[in-house]
Order: C-alpha cells, then structure tokens, then sequence
C-alpha cells in the first residue's frame, strides 16, 4: 500500500507509520512540527514538512496516487483548548476541511480520521458509538465538528472515524514516542513523579466513581497502530463509512493507576489533592463491541505492565 500521514511526526502517527514501513508499504508524512518530533519520523518514509493547509506545498509536493490517507494532525491539548478555543478550531477543523477537500480533489478514496473520546462529555457507563455526544472543551467540539464535515463525503470518500480513548506507552523497540514536555497525561506526570521523585497532583478526588477519581479507558499504542493497519486493508477491499470506540472497555481510575506504577516500577509515588480542572471529565470509558467485530485485543490483562513499564524507559530515554 502507499499511505499518506498526517502528523506522523507525533506521537499515534509516527507508531502507525514505522508499522506500514515495517511490514513494507510506502509511507510519506506530512507534518509542520508544531508539537511533533523529527526524531519519531521513520527513515525510510518521504517527509514533507508542511501544514495541512499550505495547498501550493501540497501540490508541489504530492505527486503519487495513495491507498490510504491517514489523519492524525492536531492540536491535543484540552485543557489548553479552553484558552486557545479559535486556534483550536482553526486548525483542527478549518484546516483539516481544507485539506479533505483537497485530498477529495486528488481522488483519495480512502480516509482513517483520527477522532476522540472527549466527542462525549462526561457519562457515568461506557458510551457507545450512537451514544449522544457532548463535547465538553474546545479540542472535543473540534473534532465532532471535523467528524460531521468527514461524513458530508460518504458518497465519495470511504472512511472510518476511530475515537481513541487514552493511548498510552510506546512501541517495543522504542523508535518513537509521546512528547514529554509540555505534555500533561496522567501517564507522563507519573512518570515525572516516579523518576524525579516529585509529588504527583490528583486533581479532584470527588468525581461520582467507586474511588473519587477520574476513570479512564486506557490502551497500547501498538494495539491501536493494529487497529489503523487492519483497517486500513480494510477499506482498499469494501466499502465502508463507519465510527468506531477504541479502547478496552475496561476502566481504571487514577488511583488505581498509581496504585499499578508503584507496583510495577517499584516506587513509591507521593499523591497530592488538588480541584478538579474546568470541563475535566470524570468517566470514560469505551463499549468497545462495534470495533471487536472487527479487530479483537489479545492479552489485554497483561497490556498495563507493559504500557506502564515501556512510557517509563521512554520518559527515561527522552529525559537523560
Ligand atoms: N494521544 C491520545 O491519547 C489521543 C486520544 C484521542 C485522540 N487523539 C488524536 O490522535 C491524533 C494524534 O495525537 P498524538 O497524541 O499523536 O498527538 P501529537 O501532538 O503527538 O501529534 C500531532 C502531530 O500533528 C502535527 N500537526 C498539528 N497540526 C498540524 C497542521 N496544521 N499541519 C501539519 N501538522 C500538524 C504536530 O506537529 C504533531 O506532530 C490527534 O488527532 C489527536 O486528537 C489522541
């Protein structure tokens, strides 16, 4: 296959990228580095440092037919996007009309978008695929809003939509990974916590769950660089149009996940309560029954110790 990234120099597109050139496909990534990494970009994919946006560079540049394109490129951030609400929208909506409209243009016939969990606001059970969506900040409304443009094109473009729970560690031979500075996930400030034997800050331990604490649906990076693989083939085959949970379906809340990185890192973490952050959300979790139809995880009990275990040599790796 011959695939287009976007954002494959961050974190989810750069692990997507080194599995298609891995397995022998033809990869080329476009992404201006704004948040994203030269380090993660495999060698042997075509980079073109770029915006989504920029249609002259893209002309210029894109000269090949693909099978698939695949795209990540977004600002992430949503406690940021409560401040930054129009750069936000901007580029992860306005910008990526732009761009879909080009590809559409191009004759792209197959599109994996790259959406999210923060579509559905808070609940108190896992959210299925037609559960109401009530994004909470600025970075959910950005990508439902690019979610419902995407589906204006379903006569003319086959996709899928995947909404990511919260992606966690790093591929096993550490080629590439998530960004450690300025980066605020749970996992990564535990892995601060845990190295620099800083006091970890729990922000509101009075969400309506069993333990107080926020609970989240976590999953392995390489499981969901599979995900976008498999459907990727997927699309080149038949014809489909169709949104999809990725995640377990198996929520932890933060106390149990620190609970898991003393454990498995043998450290002793110290905790401090703050409030909750504006629009935090307190659950979320996946039903993950629509993509099993599709894709089944293998060995999810065994995933935490090596999601915990691998974001923590790479945090050491990027920091020392
Ligand atoms: N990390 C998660 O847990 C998570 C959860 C849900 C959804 N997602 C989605 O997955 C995708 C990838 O996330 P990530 O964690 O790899 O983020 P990331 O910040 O590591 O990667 C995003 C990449 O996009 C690039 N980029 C941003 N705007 C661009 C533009 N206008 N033109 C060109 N390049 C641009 C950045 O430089 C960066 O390399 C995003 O769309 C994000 O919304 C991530």
């Amino acid at each position: 296959m011959r695939v287009l990234i976007t954002g494959g120099a961050g974190y989810i597109g750069s692990s997507v990228a080194w599995m298609f050139i891995d397995r022998g496909h033809e990869v080329t990534i476009i992404d201006n580095l704004k948040t994203g990494k030269k380090r993660n970009i495999p060698v042997k994919s075509k980079f073109i440092n770029c915006d989504i946006s920029n249609l002259n560079m893209l002309k210029k540049s894109l000269k090949e037919n693909y099978d698939v394109v695949l795209h990540f490129a977004a600002l992430i951030n949503n406690q940021e996007s409560i401040k930054k609400k129009k750069e936000y929208l901007d580029n992860n909506y306005k910008k990526s009309k732009i761009f879909l409209k080009f590809c559409n243009e191009n004759g792209i016939k197959n599109f994996i978008f790259s959406s999210s969990a923060a579509v559905y606001g808070s609940s108190n059970k896992s959210v299925h695929e037609k559960s109401k969506t009530n994004p909470l900040a600025p970075y959910g409304k950005s990508k439902l809003k690019f979610e419902k443009y995407l589906e204006k094109f379903k006569s003319e473009i086959n996709y899928v939509i995947l909404r990511y729970f919260n992606v966690v560690g790093v591929e096993k031979k550490m080629r590439c990974g998530f960004e450690i500075k300025k980066n605020k996930s749970l996992f990564n400030n535990l892995c601060s916590s845990a190295l620099n034997k800083k006091n970890f800050k729990i922000f509101g331990n009075d969400f309506n769950t069993k333990d107080g604490t926020a609970v989240r649906d976590f999953i392995y990076i390489s499981d969901l660089s599979e995900v976008h693989y498999s459907f990727a083939k997927i699309l080149t085959k038949k014809s489909i149009n169709s949104v999809f949970n990725c995640g377990y379906g198996k929520g932890y809340s933060v106390k149990n996940i620190i609970f898991k990185f003393n454990h498995y890192l043998n450290k002793k973490i110290k905790v401090v309560y703050n409030e909750r952050r504006k629009n935090d959300i307190g659950y979320s979790v996946a039903d993950n029954k629509k993509l099993k139809k599709y894709h089944d995880f293998k060995n999810i009990k065994s995933k935490l110790s090596l999601m915990i275990n691998s974001s923590y040599r790479w945090y050491k790796k990027i920091n020392t």
